[in-house]
């Protein structure tokens, strides 16, 4: 799509920031992104709290923590139903053309990093090679006992194999997808990982996520180098100008407070469009 298609398209985005998007990308010494849900609604993934998201069609308790430890056989239950009813089909998903436009921009040398909150291992799919998973990734399966892993078709293996649930490992302990739960500890490396980059960088797209859940929700805030309740994360030093650019179908609280500004619409429309005009732009 050229940025005459673009620009073609002005009536369901905002040109005029898309192409101020695409000069400050250009630009950018140290761009970094942050995804959420919004950015694989477009692959047939539902977010958790858009109407007729997640949240409202499954209970949250059963995924927090201590729920699962309790109750794994149910917790897996409502996995396995999510999964083969196509409520949430995480593991047959296929990339959009807003992942796609994040894989040609790392390629490029535009952006340098993915943080994603998504569980979906879509970017990866997409062909971009620097992603934190800062919630863990529901296509990898950990043994609670043994910490020995398993990809995706090992376990439709291991569920094939015996209908009881929960799954289990070799050596018998019970398999959780390496996912955060609520109540779990983000993963210490991408957590140290995701907010030195917040600290380094001159330039956060932050696109589809309601920057609702923390810590995550804290790192265009560390990125605009305004204080946060995490400042115990080493010590923060004051900043150099860093943009922060929302890229969402709604504002969200860090709208008109902490980014610079939004552009609505839809993720995959919009990313392509800006990919283009970097394109066209960059030396
Ligand atoms: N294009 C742009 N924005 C979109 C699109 C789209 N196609 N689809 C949805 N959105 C926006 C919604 O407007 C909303 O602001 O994406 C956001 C999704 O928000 P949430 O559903 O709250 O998802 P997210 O912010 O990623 O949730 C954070 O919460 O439930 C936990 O662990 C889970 O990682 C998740 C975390």
């Amino acid at each position: 799509m050229t940025s005459q298609a673009c620009s073609d398209k002005a009536h369901l985005m905002d040109f005029s920031l898309i192409e101020k998007a695409a000069d400050l990308l250009v630009r950018a010494k140290h761009a970094v992104v942050l995804t959420g849900a919004g950015i694989s609604t477009e692959s047939g993934v539902p977010d958790f709290r858009s109407p007729g998201g997640i949240w409202e069609r499954y209970d949250p308790t059963l995924f927090f923590y201590a729920r699962f430890i309790a109750e794994p056989d149910v917790v897996w239950k409502c996995l396995i139903e999510m999964n083969t009813s196509g409520a949430m089909s995480l593991w047959d998903a296929k990339p959009n053309k807003g992942h796609q436009a994040l894989s040609a921009m790392e390629h490029m040398g535009i952006i340098k990093v993915v943080i994603t909150q998504n569980i979906d291992n879509l970017h990866q799919k997409a062909g971009s090679r620097n992603v934190i998973e800062f919630h863990g990734n529901m296509l990898v399966f950990k043994c609670l006992k043994c910490g020995r892993t398993y990809g995706y078709e090992q376990l439709l293996e291991i569920i094939a194999g015996c209908a009881c649930l929960p799954p289990l490992c070799e050596c018998g302990g019970v398999l959780k997808p390496d996912a955060v739960f609520f109540g779990e500890a983000i993963p210490q490396g991408a957590l140290k990982e995701s907010f030195q980059h917040a600290q380094d960088c001159d330039l956060m797209l932050v696109i589809g996520t309601s920057a609702q859940i923390e810590p995550a929700a804290s790192l265009p805030i560390v990125a605009k180098g305004m204080h946060s309740m995490f400042r115990g994360l080493g010590n923060l030093v004051p900043k150099g100008d860093c943009h922060v650019i929302e890229i969402n179908r709604e504002p969200t609280p860090l709208s008109n407070e902490v980014s610079d500004f939004l552009i609505q619409g839809s993720a995959g429309e919009i990313l392509s469009c800006i990919t283009d005009m970097v394109r066209e732009k960059r030396p």
